[in-house]
């Protein structure tokens, strides 16, 4: 474990010691092409803390993310789901552990057993390879759709204008907004602009794809449409991992639910265990407050209402935990800090699920 902590994080081109060439198992060498082929999008999270100031925000996250899977993270406001997929992209450096991409360590550079901190071009080309889509669309207002799209390889990756352009068509068409190329945002609705940025996201052809509440600042009749879009790239080859807390939708297309709480994954498993029969008492009592609509940032649902009609009664327990949901801000990032309630006791022995060791 030891070999995992890295206390602060280094300065620029600072080395540190790297535990994944001690362990080839957990993050295989990028220069292998028979592994990189097999490989395309795997994702692997290790020991990763995050901490801003005095607050602990991600409290030691291990997560393997498999190539071209769909991976749906659920949890109460301010668990540290946006933090963990901005940590996934290096939007925000982690203070301890490791994340990579096909074995690639996001945010520096590997040399035998050393790390270096990348430079800021170095990250950028990384990013080429994880798109983010964000709560608030995050469109440039002056550029029609098309141009939106175009954008980022144009800009990233040097693609003349003709080429970006005929791809972003492309792209747009994917998401079923062909006949939208020379609006502007502010003629979209809030579900189209919301595809625009998926398409964009897409335009970079990234192996892994993030999506962090794409659909929660959409009216409720424009949910669907753009859930209906991601659902058609699941098993399209890239790897999704989503944060929302659209049950029935991560019950669809899930392969894997992470349940977060407190900076911790407190289970992870197939969706038919992890939302139909929670292991751990937290997971029960988050499910039952979306399934009453009374998670902040989950749809406004009676019981009994669709949105989770498949699970099973949950004991309900006191939340304790659940913060306000922090303004959106314009980059998706969180409001300000809310402190964690008190632990709830643990939960029942895992049933051959991960379950993350408690303090
Ligand atoms: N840049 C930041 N500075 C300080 N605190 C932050 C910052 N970003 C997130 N936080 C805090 O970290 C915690 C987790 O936030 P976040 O990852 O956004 O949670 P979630 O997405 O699960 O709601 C919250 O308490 C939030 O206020
Ligand atoms: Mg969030």
């Amino acid at each position: 474990m030891s070999l995992l902590n890295r206390l602060t994080r280094p300065s620029r081109e600072a080395s540190i010691e790297h535990p994944a060439a001690r362990r080839p198992d957990t993050a295989r060498s990028a220069s292998t092409p028979a592994a990189d082929a097999k490989s395309d999008g795997l994702v692997e999270i290790r020991g990763v803390h995050k901490s801003f100031g005095d607050l602990e925000v991600l409290r030691g996250i291990d997560l393997t993310i498999a190539p071209g899977s769909v991976t749906v993270i659920l949890g109460p406001s301010g668990s540290g789901k946006s933090t963990l997929l901005r940590a996934i992209n290096h939007l925000e450096p982690v203070t301890q552990g490791l994340i990579s991409v096909d074995g690639e360590v996001i945010g520096y550079r590997r040399e035998g057993d050393l790390l270096h901190e990348l430079h800021e071009r170095e990250v950028l080309r990384q990013r080429t390879a994880i798109g983010m889509v964000f709560q608030s669309f995050n469109l440039f207002a002056h550029m029609t759709a098309l141009a939106n799209v175009a954008e980022a390889p144009r800009r990233a990756l040097g693609v003349p204008r003709r080429e970006a352009e005929e791809h972003a068509r492309e792209q747009l068409g994917l998401v079923g907004l062909s006949e939208k190329a020379s609006v502007y945002p502010r003629q979209l609705s809030g579900g189209q602009q919301q595809r625009v940025a998926i398409a964009r996201a897409l335009a970079l052809r990234p192996k892994v794809l993030l999506f962090d509440e794409p659909t929660s600042a959409l009216d409720p009749e424009l949910v669907e449409e753009v859930l209906t879009v991601i659902r058609s790239l699941a098993r399209a080859g890239t790897t999704l991992v989503i944060v929302t807390h659209e049950i029935s939708f991560a019950r669809d297309v899930a392969d894997t639910v992470v349940f977060m709480d407190r900076g911790r994954i407190v289970e992870q498993g197939p969706p038919a265990e992890v939302l139909d029969r929670p292991s751990h008492e937290r997971t029960q009592a988050f499910l039952q407050r979306v399934r009453t609509g009374t998670e902040p940032g989950s749809a406004a649902a009676g019981p009994g209402s669709p949105i989770d009609s498949a699970g099973p009664a949950s004991p309900a327990v006191a939340p304790g935990s659940a913060g306000p949901a922090g303004p959106a801000s314009p980059v998706g990032s969180a409001g300000p800090a809310t402190a964690p309630g008190s632990a709830g006791p643990a939960g029942p022995p895992p049933d051959g699920r991960v379950l993350a060791a408690e303090r």
